[in-house]
């Protein structure tokens, strides 16, 4: 991974043995410090303790927090009402909740140590283009881009700079998770490219950035009708991907 760009990193996520695996990699690949917090961002309360550990670990490197990336997110696709409220509540406290708490704690701890930062929220081309099937995902990462973009006009005079990442389908156990199975790999790109692009954007400075040429033409369907658009979104998707016969959360 040529993402770390030198930086010493603080990765989170619930799977603590997974992450320590992770960290040590990179720590041992890219001669930088690793650390790894486990915290289940959609539980408000642990979200709340987050960053008593992140400043706990800055403050033992003598370090600022000058990047936050944004990127854990799930959804399920599946018509709305057939989906469980509890699920989708989940997705709401990740994709919403979680972040807008992390960008709060991360823009005013940057104010005020007033370096250049960088904040990039993982949204979807579902936050650009309403998805059928997909109406609480592609709303929660409708969110984050209004969300982002507002905060790049807030900021405009500030050393912060914000990007929202819009990736169309990308090969990770999301779309595992999202009850998809991938039937053709069209339009589906890998994780190490999305990564690499999304990361150059952010520090380029772009404040919604889609990756890849195919999806960066999709976001014209927005121009359709909604109803043509919805059913041509619906199809596309289906070219790729079909439901999981067993899929439920
Ligand atoms: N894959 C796609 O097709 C696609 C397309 C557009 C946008 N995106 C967006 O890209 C971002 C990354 O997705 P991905 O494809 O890399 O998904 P992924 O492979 O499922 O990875 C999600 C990551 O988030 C962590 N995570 C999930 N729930 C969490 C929670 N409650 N608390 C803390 N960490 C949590 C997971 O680790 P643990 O399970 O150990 O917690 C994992 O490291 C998401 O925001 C997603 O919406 C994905």
């Amino acid at each position: 991974m040529p993402f770390t760009r030198g930086l010493n990193l603080i990765l989170v996520a619930r799977r603590k043995e997974l992450l320590d695996k992770l960290a040590d990699e990179l720590a041992t690949s890219h001669g930088i410090t690793a650390t790894a917090l486990a915290c289940d961002l959609a539980n408000r309360q642990s979200l709340g303790a987050l960053f008593d550990d992140v400043d706990a670990t800055l403050a033992k490197h003598n370090e600022h927090l000058t990047v936050l990336v944004n990127n854990a997110g799930t959804g399920f696709w599946a018509p709305f009402a057939d989906q469980d409220l509890a699920g989708l509540q989940r997705d709401i406290d990740l994709n919403v909740t979680a972040l807008t708490t992390l960008s709060h704690g991360f823009i005013n701890r940057a104010r005020a140590h007033g370096q250049r930062s960088y904040l990039m929220n993982v949204a979807s081309l579902a936050g650009i283009l309403p998805t059928p099937q997909y109406a609480t995902y592609s709303g929660t990462k409708g969110y984050v881009r209004f969300f982002t973009e507002i905060l790049d006009y807030e900021l405009r005079d500030s050393p912060i700079s914000v990007t929202a990442a819009c990736p169309g389908g990308v090969l990770t156990p999301f779309l595992d998770q999202a009850g998809q199975t991938v039937k053709k790999q069209t339009g589906i790109m890998t994780a190490p490219e999305v990564a690499k692009l999304c990361v150059d954007a952010m520090y380029a400075g772009k404040v919604v950035y889609v990756p890849g040429l195919l999806n960066k033409v999709a976001v014209y369907t927005n121009l359709l009708p909604r109803r043509l658009r919805g059913w041509l979104l619906e199809r596309s998707m289906m070219v790729s991907v079909e439901a999981r016969p067993d899929a439920s959360r």
